[in-house]
């Protein structure tokens, strides 16, 4: 199959090293991509939000499959611009993309398809703002309405950080939301318009530093499976969210083909939904993907056509898989960037270690970080232990001079069987 992916960071590295893997040999192209993805398949330059660029490479090259990666492309309708060429595409037209793209958008679906959620207040104005806080008290939740980067929300007991934060973001609208407290799932979903095939749920560490300490990033580790889930977990969130939520779409004329990302809180009273993504998440990816078994480029088309029903439904490998961010000097603040990296192909030589590019690119033969999350080191083992060793050894052995990473992705208190039942042991 000829693909052409759109993006360029280790979400669609992820995606591409797993469609290589397939049976089948696929014709990988990708737009923009960084160096780590054209060291793997033939990059071209090109804007991925840039519709008329995006369909000018179609109508040139005619794939049979174009899967985009991030969000911006999708909430900009470059989706819809190649659909309208014929050509299937795994990701969303812009109307269904708003449930990443306006998390009042999304509120509103979830409330009609019945979908558990914290309760919000849209304010459009400061003192509406600050009426919702004092409603709903400390800890105070702060969302901008629209898309951020991953700068949008807010959780702090500070009312005066909760105002300053509402009042960044007021002029596209803030939603004042329920403080939810529990562990953390992301799950995602194939989508085909009208049926959902779930992947294998992960974790998630915002936090920049060990212990949830520190600002929130776009994250800086991931690892999967979650071994203190239960068995039913997975078929809960697809019928009283995914499909729901689906459903919805599909009966308000906005179908949605791609990924549908469900970011969950397991709370005391039950599962809620803290956001959707139109998209995979990253770092999550990186360790869903690799316990993929099966075709995975199938998997992508059959959603892309409509067709889910045609596919066997996804299955996963037991295997534990953990990734480690490696992101630059003073990331998230100012990330500084423009520095040399080595050792990336010696961390590869570990067994069961592979190294996913998140920004990078090649200068004068050079490797060099070009932005805040550098590097994705993944490892896949028997257990999270060995899968841990691997990963940390993978980084010992990569230089980036003032790099810094989490010490405590998927250690042994998180990955316990008994998380949930036991909390605190
Ligand atoms: P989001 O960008 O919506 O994923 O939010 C970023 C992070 O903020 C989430 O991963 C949660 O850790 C936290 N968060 C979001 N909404 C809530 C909430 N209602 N209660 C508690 N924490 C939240
Ligand atoms: N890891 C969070 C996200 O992809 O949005």
């Amino acid at each position: 199959m000829k693909i052409l992916v759109l993006g360029s960071g280790a979400r669609e590295h992820a995606i591409i090293r797993r469609l290589l893997a397939d049976q089948t040999t696929h014709e990988i192209v990708a737009a923009p991509g960084n160096a780590g993805i054209a060291a793997d398949v033939p990059v071209i330059t090109l804007d991925a939000s840039n519709g008329d660029a995006v369909v000018a490479q179609v109508e040139r090259d005619r794939p049979d499959l174009v899967v985009v990666g991030p969000e911006a492309p999708l909430v900009a309708g470059v989706a819809d611009a190649v659909r309208a060429l014929g050509v299937p595409v795994f990701g969303p037209d812009r109307d269904a993309a708003r449930l990443e793209g306006s998390k009042s958008f999304a509120k509103r679906v979830m409330e009609a398809a019945g979908v558990p959620t914290g309760r919000a207040v849209r304010a459009s104005t400061l003192p509406e703002a600050e009426a919702a806080l004092d409603e709903f008290g400390a800890p105070y939740v702060v969302k901008a309405d629209g898309l951020a980067a991953g700068k949008g929300v807010i959780v702090t007991d500070d009312r005066d950080a909760a105002v300053a934060h509402a009042s960044r973001w007021i002029d596209q609208s803030v939603l004042i939301e329920e403080f939810l407290s529990g562990q953390e799932v992301s799950l995602f979903f194939l989508a085909d318009g009208t049926r959902v095939a779930p992947l294998s749920p992960a974790q998630d560490y915002k936090r920049v530093d060990d212990d949830d300490r520190g600002a929130n990033t776009g994250g800086m580790g991931a690892y999967s499976p979650l071994p203190w889930v239960g068995d039913d977990f997975v078929a809960q969130v697809r019928d009283e969210v995914a499909q729901p939520t689906i459903a919805q779409l599909a009966e308000q004329g906005d179908e949605f083909r791609g990924l549908l990302y469900c970011g969950l809180i397991i709370t005391p009273k039950g599962i809620r939904v803290i956001e959707f993504n139109a998209r995979f998440g990253d770092p999550e990816t990186q360790v869903v993907l690799p316990r993929l078994e099966g075709e995975f480029g199938e998997l992508l088309l059959a959603a892309a056509e409509g067709r889910l029903d045609s596919v066997p439904e996804p299955r996963f490998s037991p295997q534990r898989a953990i990734t480690v961010v490696m992101a630059s000097e003073g990331y998230p603040e100012q990330p500084l960037t423009g520095r040399v990296i080595t050792g990336v192909d010696a961390a590869e030589q570990l067994p069961g270690v592979s190294v996913i590019h998140a920004a990078t690119a090649d200068e004068n033969g050079h490797l060099i970080a070009t932005g805040g999350r550098v590097l994705n080191v993944v490892a896949v083992a028997d257990t999270f232990e060995a899968a841990r060793a691997a990963a940390y050894a993978g980084i010992e052995r990569i230089g980036l001079e003032g790099e810094h990473h989490r010490g405590d992705i998927a250690a042994a208190s998180r990955t316990r069987a008994d998380l949930l039942t036991n909390p605190n042991a």
